[in-house]
């Protein structure tokens, strides 16, 4: 039996990339996958990938920012399987950054950034958490991003929003535990998917030579460490944030 069989997952932002890579690899070891975005063709498409892997899916049409969306996406899930047992908060404000100083930034595009990839996450967690308090049990996994601890310069509300991620995956870890929840981040390095190929041209090769792995960061890289997360292997591990980047940065 598959480590994640009768385990039911939802990955937000899983019409490509990451996401994407996510929910194709908790679908191989076995668990029902929930393909959520806020582009319902790309989440069908992920999810077809799924089915036809072998595992059971969903796609929902849902935009992480919206309170609504967030919770019709969690009675969807729970109409058609019947429980939750893990949420990877993966959609998030990246792409179609513009990197500019901190004093060029619009606030409009700074609230947006804060309303998808720190509020999306809250608002997404706080949907499953009826499900997953009614079971005892549960896994979030936030996506947070290596630019935090860096310091990486010219997109300060993507950089802030990633080490908020970090505070709310602390602060959720202590008030979840005592239903058996277990709270976790993942924070990736400079990860080769369609988007960072269109912000960065040299992206195969960009920022290699400061790891402690020279090879450039692949979604597979980081979707064992979903896996891991998701998965019964840590069941006693909650608040922390795992850095995936093959030794860029050392903690
Ligand atoms: N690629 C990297 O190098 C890298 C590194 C560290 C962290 N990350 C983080 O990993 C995550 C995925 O990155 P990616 O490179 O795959 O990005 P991506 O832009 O390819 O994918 C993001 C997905 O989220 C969806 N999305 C955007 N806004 C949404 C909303 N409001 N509601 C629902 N879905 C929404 C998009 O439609 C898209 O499918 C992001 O949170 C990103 O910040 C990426």
């Amino acid at each position: 039996m598959s480590a994640l069989e009768g385990r039911v997952a939802i990955v937000t932002g899983a019409g490509r990339g990451l996401g994407r890579e996510f929910a194709l690899a908790l679908g191989h070891e076995g668990a029902s996958v929930v393909a959520v975005d806020i582009d319902g063709s790309t989440a069908e498409q992920t999810a077809a990938a799924v089915s036809s892997a072998g595992s059971p899916s969903l796609a929902v049409r849902a935009d992480v920012s919206d309170p609504a969306s967030m919770d019709g996406m969690a009675k969807a899930v729970v109409d058609r399987f019947g429980r939750i047992d893990a949420l990877v908060n993966n959609a998030g404000l990246y792409e179609t950054l513009t990197r500019r100083p901190f004093h060029e930034i619009d606030p409009d595009e700074w609230d947006r950034v804060m309303a998808v990839n720190v509020k999306g996450p809250w608002l997404a967690t706080r949907a499953v958490f009826p499900a997953m308090r009614a079971r005892g049990a549960g896994k979030v996994v936030n996506i947070s991003s290596g630019t935090f601890f860096s310091g990486s310069t010219l997109w300060a509300h993507y950089v802030s929003s990633k080490g908020a991620v970090i505070g709310l995956t602390r602060v959720l870890a202590r008030e979840m535990g005592e239903f058996g929840i277990c709270v976790n981040a993942i924070a990736p390095g400079f990860t080769l998917t369609d988007a960072s190929l269109s912000l960065v041209p040299e992206a195969a090769t960009y920022g290699v030579a400061r790891g402690a792995l020279t090879r450039a960061e692949l979604p597979a890289d980081v979707a064992g460490a979903v896996v891991f997360l998701v998965g019964p292997g840590s069941d006693f591990i909650t608040g922390q944030c795992l850095v995936v980047d093959g030794g860029r940065q050392l903690h």
